[in-house]
């Protein structure tokens, strides 16, 4: 008989990725995917702790879903409800006093045991918690994916991280830096290329300090596992995030010089322009050893397109510290980026920092720094304009006869194309820069057009 399974996705890409082998694990015992939560008989969240935001817009979420499960008692049917991800690690036990109809909770280091802790909520009344860091690997457990991947792809390559920044939950969360070996990530790329794939975003927190261990012996860093994939036949595009100045490596700067798969488009987060703030943040880089990072890799592949996050309010940050961060950004210039004020997480040491920067001060920072991005972002799509881009069609665009696709430079690109192009590179001239995308036409047909009007 088969069932339906609604999963509402949070947060990073990561997320995504887990979201999409949560429901290969449930396929087999015949649930299939379904649009909405209504008449579902699994409703998952994959949640994020990331802000507090992120984290407060679950238990809203499940105000709803508490009262489509009633419906579905009343019609004597049974929903089960289940809070997975961060929210669900950190804070477990929280959802279970203010959520108790939540039937599962579970942390995204044991979600291989999903079947099990369905089978043990249907059985049972009370409900099920498992937020431990088991010491099997989570990935030897995960089924291949029987769904089609989609022309992009998501690969997790990497798990948690060690670098304990102050502010951020990450490390509690996801627990302990874990790098897959790279033999079972090249073996996932050529599943996924079979299965349709045309590029692949090579996925972890901290993805850059990658250390798997190599096919024969040894470790590869990313860049060696790069440079790997690259040897794939069919897969055209190859992305990774989200990385951490301090693991730029040489073999990763490397790869953006040799492997032509490697997009030009890189996201590197910063989070702050001033020394003192990214010393009390234990970011462990300055803001000159930032610049000069992103002088090589821009050596190495001078069309790079730089992406970052900024967090703005960090207990102690000072006019002179903010204008830091202004300088930086001017200095470099970003195609786009994530900004955010400072929210302080329980649990993580900058919560309890002194000095906390008042709410309006935060706002007003927040908003000087987008203008800024902002308008770097419009000049880097602008300067697109009038130039051809290759863009990789993935889906039908917003209007019918459309598709869109990416640029090397990850810009959204819409173009009249026919359905059957989707899975192709194909170059488009852009002639409109919108704020959050690019449109054009094929470069044959502007081409053609050229020739018919003369
Ligand atoms: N407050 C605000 N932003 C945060 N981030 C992580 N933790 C916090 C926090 N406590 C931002 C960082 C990180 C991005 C994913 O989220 O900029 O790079
Ligand atoms: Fe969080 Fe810092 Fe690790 Fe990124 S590098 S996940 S910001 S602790």
């Amino acid at each position: 008989m088969t069932k339906r399974l609604f999963i509402k996705t949070y947060g990073c890409q990561m997320n995504v990725y887990d979201s999409a082998r949560m429901a290969d694990l449930m396929l087999p015992l015949g649930y299939t995917p379904a649009a909405s939560p209504d008449g579902a008989d699994l409703v998952i969240l994959n949640t994020c702790h990331i802000r507090e935001k992120a984290a407060e817009k679950v238990f809203s979420e499940l105000g709803m879903i508490r009262r489509l499960k009633q419906a579905r008692e009343r019609q004597g049917g049974r929903m089960l409800v289940a809070v997975a991800g961060c929210v669900a690690q950190a804070e477990g036990e929280e959802i279970q006093r203010r959520a108790p109809f939540v039937d599962i909770v579970f942390g995204p280091q044991t979600y291989h045991r999903l079947p099990e802790m369905v089978a043990q909520a249907l059985d049972t009344a009370g409900g099920v918690l498992d937020t431990s860091f088991p010491a099997e690997a989570k990935f030897d457990y995960l089924p291949e994916s029987p769904a089609a991947p989609g022309v992009s792809a998501f690969l997790t390559v990497q798990e948690g991280c060690d670098k304990f920044c102050t502010f951020c939950v990450v490390p509690y969360t996801r627990g302990a830096e874990y790098s897959r070996p790279a033999a079972d990530v090249v073996a996932e790329a050529r599943r996924l290329v079979m299965a349709g794939a045309r590029e692949i975003t090579l996925l972890g927190q901290n993805v850059n300090a990658y250390h798997g261990a190599a096919p024969a012996d040894g470790e590869w860093g990313l860049g060696e596992l790069i440079l790997s994939l690259a040897h794939l036949p069919g897969l055209d595009r190859i992305r990774y995030t989200t990385s951490h100045p301090r693991d730029v490596d040489d073999s990763l700067i490397a790869a953006h010089r040799d492997v032509p798969q490697l997009m030009p488009f890189l996201h590197l987060p910063v989070q702050s322009g001033s020394n003192r703030v990214l010393a009390a943040m234990n970011r462990r880089h300055t803001a000159g050893q930032y610049k000069r990072t992103v002088e090589r890799l821009r050596a190495a592949r001078p069309d790079l397109a730089l992406s970052s996050d900024f967090i703005v309010g960090y207990p102690g940050e000072s006019d002179d510290d903010f204008r830091a961060t202004l300088d930086l950004v001017a200095e470099i210039g970003f195609a786009q980026a994530f900004s955010f004020k400072y929210s302080p997480r329980p649990g993580t040491p900058a919560a309890t920092a002194a000095d906390p920067v008042p709410g309006p001060v935060k706002a007003e920072r927040l908003a000087a720094l987008q203008a800024v991005l902002q308008r770097q972002q419009r000049a880097f799509n602008e300067s697109c304009a009038g130039h051809v881009l290759p863009v990789l069609f993935e889906k039908p665009g917003r209007h019918p006869g459309q598709l869109v696709g990416r640029s090397p430079y990850l810009q959204s690109v819409h173009a009249e194309a026919a359905p059957d192009r989707i899975g192709e590179i194909v170059p488009v001239m852009i002639r409109a820069v919108e704020p959050n995308s690019l449109a054009g036409a094929i470069a044959e047909t502007a081409i053609a057009e050229g020739v018919h009007a003369a």
